[in-house]
């Protein structure tokens, strides 16, 4: 028998905003029975409220006695509203810990259920997310102008230790003197190519057009091939239907490239056992929140390598400036891949422990 309550349908004024919401939202019937679900629902649990409508919602999930517990309670009006995290166990998908609102709606004829959920690992990234783009423009106002402090002088600098050398080059000055100034003017090159790279960003203009992002994976892929012949596998995974975007080619090349690099180099005792490997993964996602912006789209891609994973030590600031795990590292590398990623919208992340090292570049897509 058709259940007597009913709600309007999707797209009616009263629920048409609650499709823009990210949490899910879902209204059971008296019977506990779905009677509405916002997109965010549908996306969280994996169904569309045209095939689930009339459906219980205990139904659907593996650990559905939670939610029938929930319903008869709130049936029995023995809460008004309540808090609780609980794990959802969807068919044939990971579970994910959601923070649920359970309301009775009392002013709705037979006591209706409305249940609002949000990942909660989805709430803590996107916080983390949130702390690292605004730590991340800091640092590049930051390294901006000090980067500028410190190019004005070095001129100078090796200009003068250029004059003393070309007087000192004969007698009576002691040959340690020609010496000394050759210290000078190397390491204002060395500080020179090391404040050109901090400035590299600014200085190019950006060109943009159509990419593709399989082109700019390929691209280094055959570099890193190129440069590390053998002893290095790089597998592709990557959904082919991802559509072209508008972005800067070469700047999302120079990003990649800098993450796979990291995982190179940290694959070192790897590639002499001929075990190592970085797999190359591309998705697309749906619904996803970068840098405070809500997009329907977005492609995800995943730089995985099986090295022994990020240094503990310096784990919460690889993305800083000048932060290197390895010798001879000027740890510009990631902040650089930050910089690119962030010019497009999109944010990195990451994983790490010994054996699986996961970097995850997420870009808007139209
Ligand atoms: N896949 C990875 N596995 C292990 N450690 C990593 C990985 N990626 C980054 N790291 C660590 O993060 C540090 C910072 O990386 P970043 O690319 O910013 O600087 P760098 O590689 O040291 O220097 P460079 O400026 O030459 O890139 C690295 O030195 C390394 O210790
Ligand atoms: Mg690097």
């Amino acid at each position: 028998m058709p259940s007597p309550f009913s709600l309007p349908p999707r797209g009616t004024a009263r629920f048409a905003g609650l499709d823009l919401l990210t949490s899910a939202v879902i209204i059971l019937d008296d019977k506990g029975c779905v009677a509405f679900a916002n997109t965010a629902a549908e996306t969280m649990l994996g169904f569309s409220l045209r095939t689930v409508r009339g459906q219980r919602l205990s139904s659907m999930l593996v650990n559905g006695t939670l939610i029938d517990e929930l319903f008869a309670d709130a049936r029995r009006l023995e809460y008004a509203n309540k808090r609780l995290d609980f794990q959802l166990h969807r068919p044939g998908r990971d579970a994910v810990q959601v923070h649920a609102i359970v309301t009775v709606l009392h002013d709705e004829p037979r006591t209706p259920v409305l249940l609002e959920m949000q990942e909660t690992d989805q709430q803590r990234r996107i916080d983390r997310e949130e702390r690292l783009h605004d730590q991340s423009q800091i640092n590049r106002e930051l390294i901006r102008n000090l980067a500028h402090e410190i190019k004005n002088p070095l001129g100078g600098i090796r200009g003068a230790a250029q004059l003393l050398q070309m007087e000192m080059s004969s007698p009576p000055f002691a040959a340690e003197m020609n010496e000394y100034a050759e210290v000078i003017i190397k390491e204002a090159d060395r500080l020179q190519s090391l404040v050109d790279r901090l400035l590299a960003p600014h200085r190019r203009a950006r060109i943009v057009g159509d990419v593709n992002i399989h082109e700019v994976c390929e691209r280094v892929r055959s570099v890193m091939m190129a440069e590390y012949h053998g002893g290095l596998v790089i597998a592709r995974d990557y959904d082919a239907s991802i559509p072209e975007f508008r972005g800067d080619k070469e700047q999302l090349i120079q990003a990649l490239l800098n993450i796979a690099h990291n995982a190179s180099q940290a694959l070192g005792a790897h590639i002499s056992r001929g075990e190592a490997e970085i797999v190359l993964r591309t998705r697309i996602v749906r619904q996803v929140t970068i840098a405070r912006t809500r997009h329907r789209l977005a492609l995800e891609l995943h730089v995985v390598d099986n090295g022994p994973g990020i240094d503990a030590e310096i784990c919460d600031r690889v993305f800083l400036p000048l932060v290197s795990g390895r010798e001879g590292g000027t740890g510009l590398g990631l902040t650089l891949a930050q910089t690119f990623v962030e010019e497009h919208h999109g944010t990195i992340d990451f994983e790490s422990r010994p054996g699986l090292t996961d970097f995850r570049i997420l870009l808007p897509l139209p």
